[in-house]
């Protein structure tokens, strides 16, 4: 794991899991508590937004009493200290790589703590409700719905991904059960240009099969581990 200049990084919901943050697919999981179809689709929003603008509000707040883990804190250090190129992608949308520590995030699902107006298109920093139906900080209009990209939208920053995905060496997937395109299909799209794969879960993922290397645990243990063995050289 020494001889890598160009990584890439995707994590998912397992990654916040010892941080207390519900993944999504997990016994007692955020799908099995909501239907997907009621509160992660743009179909849901227009049938009942109070429902959609509650459960939003509800996991914001729920952020206040997290905080990062060791493995969020590991990567922000593979940042500050790696010397090649790094591209961390999420597809998270709480803010705890961003409080453990990681400069340079990019959030392909979008942000809790972001609004997007449907009237202007702007997003903005955004912490408090929406369901009081708030105005847009820009235009006004109290048309504010969760920066989050529910089914049937396009994840934010595919262009740069893809060409990430590209030009890098190594991919490593954190914490994700590899269910739902497009980013469960970057394994293949980094294999298929010849880099490394290497997948760190707690259990195999739906693409285990994919990656050149796979370790099942902890994030919490895991990614500390990896990146050391990184940063060694
Ligand atoms: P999932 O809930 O589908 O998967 C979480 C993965 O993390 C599972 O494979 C778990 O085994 C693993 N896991 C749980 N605890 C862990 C721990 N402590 N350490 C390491 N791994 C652990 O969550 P995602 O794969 O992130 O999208 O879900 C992908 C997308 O599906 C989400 O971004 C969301 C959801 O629907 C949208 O809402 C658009």
């Amino acid at each position: 794991m020494t001889e890598f200049e160009r990584i890439v990084i995707l994590t998912g919901a397992g990654i916040s899991a010892e941080s207390g943050i519900d993944t999504f697919r997990s016994a007692g999981g955020l799908w099995e508590q909501h239907r997907v179809e009621d509160v992660a689709t743009p179909e849901g929003f227009a049938r009942n937004p109070d429902l959609v603008l509650g459960f939003y509000d509800a996991r914001r707040e729920a952020l206040a009493n997290a905080a990062p883990n060791p493995a969020h804190l590991a990567l922000a250090r593979l940042e500050r200290e790696f010397s090649g190129d790094l591209l961390l992608v999420t597809q998270n949308v709480d803010d705890l790589h961003e409080r453990g520590g990681s400069a340079r995030v990019l959030h392909m699902h979008g942000e809790l703590k972001s609004a997007l107006c449907q009237s202007c298109e702007t997003r903005s920093r955004w912490e408090r409700t929406m369901l009081d139906r708030p105005p847009c900080p820009v235009c006004r209009a109290p048309t504010l719905r969760p920066d989050v990209v529910w089914f049937g939208e396009m994840p934010y920053q595919m262009g740069r991904i893809t060409r990430a995905l590209e030009a890098c060496d190594l991919f490593v997937s954190i914490g994700t059960s590899g269910a739902v395109y497009p980013a469960a299909g970057f394994v293949q799209e980094a294999r298929a240009n010849g880099a490394a794969t290497l997948e760190l879960n707690l259990e195999p993922s739906e693409g285990s099969h994919f990656f050149s290397e796979s370790r099942h645990g902890a994030a919490g243990q895991l990614v500390p581990e990896w990146v050391d063995e990184v940063l060694r050289g």
